[in-house]
């Protein structure tokens, strides 16, 4: 029924004509859309650009050349199946160009036994990948003087650097949570004066208010995660594991915070007007990014060099290569198919 290869196309011989026909039929009213589905981000021009199908969506990021805007937000680790899932993950960013960031490496910090679900360097080839601590780890390590253990652990997974997650409100809501006794913005500016290696910044779904943005882009770290509002929500997880009462005590928590399309305004603004007091100007846009339209939509209006990225957008079909394989050709054909017909509507 789908056929879909435009490339192909024949002027003289058309087989699959007679049922492409009957096709059209069959799916004509099916097919209709009602106008309030409209996605109003975008103007449609069709008439400027042929299918773009050899476009070029590289860009250099965090010091790397990724052959497309698209990035793999940090997820698991810590059990056999987050092997397979890191695997796959890391393959693809090979393939395509990507850039991963792991989940949480706390476990290797003190004991390299499962070393092994995280040791994927070498399928992602040179593309850029981060290792991943929280800052309570990282309030931890400084109090120690153990920050040794982050050099340790990048050299270990041949990580580029470093992303730390900043998640108060997921520590709080999480039975078995960690406190910070220091403001979060303390620690990142104690662990930058020491380390040798480039830092990202990222939430972990919840995103950033204006003052803590600010703050951050002044600072030398390569590029700020934005994990915002509108997709996995870690507060919410953390309080499905809890108790019945604390559940309803805390359930708005879970709807605080600042959406992408929230922080890309605060983020251009700072850049228009404080621009040059800024230190860290590469964004990566994520947090409920459900596919290419709105990652091309957050990209293209960013004043700042950006890319965007999901989580669970890829673990939906981490644990299978081919679908991964599938899903992440459509996204990058997706990305092309805007560059060609769509501009952003102001
Ligand atoms: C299964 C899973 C595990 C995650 N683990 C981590 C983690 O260890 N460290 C981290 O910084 N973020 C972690 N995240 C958060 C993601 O990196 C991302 O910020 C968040 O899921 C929002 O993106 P999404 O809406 O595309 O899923 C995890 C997300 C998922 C789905």
């Amino acid at each position: 029924m789908k056929e879909n290869n435009s490339s192909s196309y024949n002027i003289e011989s058309d087989d699959k004509s007679s049922s492409r026909k009957s096709d059209h039929i069959e799916l004509a009213f099916q097919s209709a859309v009602a106008k309030d589905q409209l996605n109003n981000r975008f103007n449609y021009e069709p008439m400027f650009s042929g299918h773009g199908q050899d476009t070029d969506l590289s860009i250099n990021f965090l010091g790397k050349e990724l052959k497309c805007p698209i990035w793999i937000s940090s997820m698991t680790g810590g059990t056999e199946k987050a092997k397979v899932i890191n695997k796959n993950l890391a393959k693809i960013c090979g393939k395509f160009g990507m850039g991963m960031g792991l989940g949480s490496c706390r476990q290797l910090l003190f004991d390299d036994s499962r070393i092994h679900e995280f040791d994927i360097r070498d399928e992602l080839n040179n593309q850029p990948f981060y290792a991943n601590l929280g800052i309570a780890q990282i309030e931890k390590l400084l109090q120690e003087k153990e920050e040794y253990r982050i050099d340790d652990l990048l050299k270990t997974l041949s990580a580029d650097g470093l992303i730390i997650h900043i998640n108060p409100l997921q520590e709080w809501m999480q039975p078995e949570g960690d406190r910070y006794k220091i403001a979060p913005i303390e620690t990142i500016n104690m662990l930058l004066q020491k380390a040798e290696y480039p830092i990202v910044v990222k939430e972990v779904g919840q995103g950033f208010g204006p003052r803590s943005i600010k703050e951050l882009l002044k600072l030398p770290i390569k590029a700020l995660d934005l994990a915002g509002f509108g997709g996995t929500n870690f507060s919410k997880l953390e309080l499905l594991r809890s108790d019945k009462i604390r559940y309803n005590a805390f359930k708005e928590v879970y709807n605080l915070g600042h959406s992408c399309e929230e922080m890309l305004e605060i983020i251009n603004n700072l850049y228009l007007n404080e621009g040059e007091d800024l230190s860290c100007k590469q964004i990566i846009f994520s947090g409920g990014i459900r596919n290419f339209l709105d990652g091309y939509y957050f990209i293209s209006k960013s004043k700042m060099k950006s890319i965007y990225a999901q989580a669970s957008g890829f673990l939906k079909y981490a644990t299978d290569y081919e679908s991964l394989l599938d899903h992440v050709e459509c996204q990058i054909e997706g990305l092309k198919m805007a560059n060609s017909f769509l501009t952003i509507k102001n």
